[in-house]
């Protein structure tokens, strides 16, 4: 089902596409029923998930939104003439992120922005917000990255193009595979002459990136185990929190960091009736946060319909901004 409300207070229009997020319970079974245990990292994002994450882009191991954020600035007049004047920005995954604001301050004339998010509380609040603070039409869609959008053109000025935003690397969750499809449904959804700023983490030291995920202070800890604490309050699961400790690592065969929540002993997770037993170390896959090289990653790009018009990185290149052009 679609709804797509317009006006939508001080948005422009709000469009429903009712992502799954009531399927929490079906996936969490499910996952705990595979050989393999797991469960999609889009379930992190409660909202102590979210004030979590914020807590990891401050800690000192965890180097990516800082980055990014000093390649935006110091390379801010070329990639906002790069993305040209009159754009409308699409956000996917626009939660608490304070770089739509970096990015509206330096673009020329920018016409439209759009906010999707998966989270329909937070997405209409933090884009109200933005529509009262910025003289420019605001719009929302509820949706998550894997659904086909289908933007209600005419509920906008039209602009010269399309902007996709997705900063924060945020497209390393993605397998491969999914990431290719994910841009290819993007290409559509903006149409031809769109331009797209993808923020993309590199390949580098695994001790960097194992600390990165593995923080003094338990974070990243903490982070991982709400998804726990959400089977719990969410799905009356029962068993002891105490039995799982947070584990990550760097793959290196397959350039991912990989979240898994381990079982210390052998112990169970019982939801609904179902016990789903785990053996001592026996492990839930919570995450892939995958590392690009340039190569690997303009050989991904190859299987889209963009174009890799620029690349700007940091000193060290451990970040990379990349500006695509759908043409
Ligand atoms: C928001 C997906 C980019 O993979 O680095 C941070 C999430 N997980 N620490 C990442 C995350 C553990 C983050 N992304």
């Amino acid at each position: 089902m679609t709804d797509l409300i317009a006006p939508y207070g001080p948005l422009a229009f709000f469009l429903d596409l009712h992502p799954d997020l009531g399927d929490f319970r079906s996936d969490a079974i499910a996952g705990l029923s595979a050989p393999q245990k797991w469960i999609s990292a889009k379930y992190f994002y409660d909202e102590n998930g979210s004030k979590l994450f914020q807590k990891i882009t401050e800690l000192e191991e965890y180097y990516p939104t800082r980055t990014e954020k000093e390649i935006f600035s110091a390379n801010a007049p070329a990639i906002t003439a790069g993305v040209g004047p009159r754009a409308a920005i699409f956000e996917y995954g626009s939660g608490a992120s304070e770089k739509i604001e970096w990015l509206l301050n330096g673009l020329a004339n920018p016409t439209a922005y759009v906010a999707m998010d998966i989270s329909k509380d937070h997405l209409i609040e933090s884009a109200s917000a933005l529509a009262r603070d910025h003289a420019l039409p605001v719009a929302a869609v509820c949706a998550d990255f894997h659904a086909p959008v289908d933007l209600p053109q005419n509920a906008l000025p039209a602009p010269a193009h399309w902007l996709g935003f997705f900063p924060g690397s945020t497209i390393g969750n993605m397998l491969a595979e999914t990431a290719v499809a994910f841009l290819n449904r993007a290409a559509k959804t903006l149409g031809p002459g769109a331009k797209f700023l993808l923020g993309v983490d590199l390949e580098k030291d695994p001790t960097v990136l194992n600390a990165a995920y593995n923080d003094r202070d338990g974070v990243t800890a903490a982070f991982n185990l709400n998804l726990l604490r959400r089977f719990r309050r969410e799905l009356d699961a029962r068993f002891n929190i105490e039995d799982f400790e947070h584990y990550a690592f760097y793959n290196a065969a397959e350039f991912r960091i990989e979240m898994y929540l381990r079982a210390r002993r052998a112990t169970a997770i019982e939801i609904d009736g179902l016990v789903f037993p785990f053996r001592k170390g026996e492990t839930l896959h919570t995450e892939n946060s995958h590392k690009y090289s340039l190569p690997r990653l303009t050989a991904l790009i190859a299987k889209t319909p963009w174009r890799l018009d620029a690349v700007w990185t940091d000193e060290r290149d451990w970040f990379a901004a990349c500006l695509l052009s759908n043409s």
